[in-house]
């Protein structure tokens, strides 16, 4: 395995994904593990290597972070990354610098002489004949002269010392950040560092993750009971399914039904979970709650705030209930959440202990304190695609795992103005229609169907009525949009350039098969300046 120190940077766990996809398994530790702690961690032979993750600190402004001076006499190869090689240049007896400007963004990089690390890499070569990488660079402080024994690897003009190595003791660093997918070889880098220098063997598959993940949980939880909030989407799904494996019936599922979900959503949820996965889900029907309460409200903030709201308040009922219920048990002490790696980088509250907060992400919001929960977060350490890989080796269905994301607050933001019931069930129906049609049509270039082509794809209700005919008569109708988006991190999206074909079948068939829908428009605005949804 390898062990990465992590010195409170917000790539760390890249680095950590970047291990992973080279199927060597590896573990993230504070960097301020003792040295007796890793001598011990290294004992059995098992370890192959240490990589020193970066900061967002410095060396010598506000950190005195080192690390175990002991990594450095295992006879383990190590890679220093950005802070972990000014770390590894300072403990060695090199000097740092403290950089009067930081550097950030794309740079090239001269790669030096003939080390294992980087010889024979390049992206493109120099005027002058040598052999350039394109990298990532952020950095304040920089290493100015060599510990001994030392030799120069890489180099920028700004940055003299990019990457330095000892060859005989196995000892690399870069100053750029090969986790990062702009650094071009920077996957090429970390593959040679971890299976070719280190020699760690590549089988680390999903099925290891999930037997640590069981007994991980099993150890968190003990005889407790855990609540979790199951919304049907792909990160709850997996998470219940994770836990419901490793603690069964100690796990109560709480479905809430805020009566803007999906066509059947419900029914499939509880069929899959109840059902196939035999999990304890208590199903509450709040969709009257909720329409009530949004009667009358148009403003889309006010809208959110509403359902958020009683989401919230829904949830705790049940979690109040069920602790009254449950006198053999204690109740619930744990709430379980479905956060994802990128959600913990979102709301800054990432294991190390100095990443700096970005923005507040809802799933990592005031709930648990609210109920007084610990909370069990056995997803956190993956990214989107991993979850997707872990539900499928968990016996979830791919039409569950690769589903398009769906907004908390559902069909609330999809109904434009005023939410009704009317409304909702009308959208409803268009919406099924299209993602049906989304995966009967097949791009013939690639092989897949629009539903797998697409990010996100739904209908939204516009409660504007508009003229229309049918057969001989005259029809005063509600319109239908519809909005298709391909992206890759939701921030920025592009329309998505569906068939005329695939439009036509759709709108046809909403026209014919929706009573009180006679016109069906498709939305061409891309993520900026339009959002993804409508509201
Ligand atoms: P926008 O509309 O901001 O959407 O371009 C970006 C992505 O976020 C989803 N979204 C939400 N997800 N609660 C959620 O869980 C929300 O309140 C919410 N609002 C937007 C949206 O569906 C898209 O995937």
């Amino acid at each position: 395995k390898i062990l990465i120190l992590d010195f409170g940077s917000q790539l760390t766990q890249l680095i950590a994904r970047r291990v992973r996809e080279a199927h060597v398994y590896c573990e993230v530790q504070p960097c301020d593990v003792s040295d007796e702690w890793l001598r011990a961690y290294a004992q059995d032979g098992s370890l192959k290597g240490v990589i020193l993750s970066g900061s967002h600190a410095s060396v010598y402004e506000d950190s005195t972070d080192k690390a175990p001076q002991a990594v450095f006499a295992l006879g383990l190869p190590v890679l220093g990354i950005c802070y972990g090689m000014q770390t590894m240049a300072h403990q060695l007896g090199g000097k740092v610098e403290s950089g009067r400007q930081r550097e950030f963004g794309m740079a090239a990089v001269r790669a030096r002489g003939h080390t294992a690390l980087l010889a024979d890499i390049a992206d493109f070569t120099s005027p002058e004949g040598h052999g350039m990488l394109e990298v990532w660079m952020s950095h304040g402080d920089k290493v100015t002269e060599l510990p001994p024994g030392f030799t120069l690897m890489a180099s920028t003009d700004s940055c003299p010392i990019a990457g330095m190595a000892d060859e005989k003791r196995r000892f690399y660093a870069v100053q750029f950040h090969p986790e990062v997918t702009h650094t071009v070889q920077g996957r090429a880098l970390l593959e040679r560092f971890v299976l070719g220098i280190c020699g760690a063997r590549p089988d680390w598959v999903m099925r290891d993750h999930i037997a640590e993940a069981l007994v991980q949980i099993r150890q968190q939880v003990g005889v407790e009971q855990v609540i979790l909030g199951l919304s049907g989407g792909v990160d709850s799904s997996v998470a219940a399914a994770l836990i419901q494996r490793a603690i069964g019936a100690q796990l109560t599922c709480v479905f809430v039904d805020h009566g803007l979900l999906r066509l059947n959503e419900g029914d499939m949820v509880m069929d899959m979970f109840a059902g196939r996965l035999q999990a304890r889900v208590i199903r509450v029907d709040a969709s009257e709650s909720f329409l009530s309460r949004l009667a009358g409200v148009s403003d889309p903030e006010a809208k959110r705030k509403i359902i958020g709201g009683l989401f919230i308040e829904v949830f705790k009922t049940e979690a109040a209930k069920l602790k009254a219920n449950n006198a053999e048990h204690r109740g619930a002490t744990f709430l379980a959440q479905g956060t994802i790696y990128p959600d913990v980088i979102e709301s800054g509250g990432a294991k190390s202990k100095k990443a700096v907060t970005i923005k507040s992400h809802h799933n990592v919001g005031g709930l648990p304190e609210q109920l007084g929960l610990k909370l069990l977060e056995p997803l956190r350490d993956l990214f989107k695609d991993e979850v997707r890989e872990l539900g499928l080796a968990l016996g979830l269905p791919p039409e569950m795992v690769y589903r398009h994301p769906f907004p908390g607050p559902g069909l609330g933001v999809r109904i434009l103005g005023e939410v009704k019931k009317e409304f909702a069930d009308l959208l409803r129906q268009a919406d099924a229609i299209f993602i049906e049609e989304l995966h009967n049509f097949t791009d013939p270039a690639t092989g897949k169907t629009w539903y797998q082509l697409t990010s996100q794809a739904f209908a939204v209700f516009l409660p504007v009525k508009s003229v229309g005919v049918m057969g001989d008569g005259r029809t005063y109708d509600y319109v239908v949009a519809l909005r298709a988006v391909q992206t890759s991190d939701f921030m920025t999206a592009d329309q998505a350039e569906l068939p005329y074909a695939l439009l036509k079948k759709v709108s046809s068939r909403i026209i014919n098969e929706v009573r009180g829908i006679n016109r069906v428009t498709y939305d061409i605005s891309s993520k900026p300046p339009a959002t993804i949804e409508w509201e």
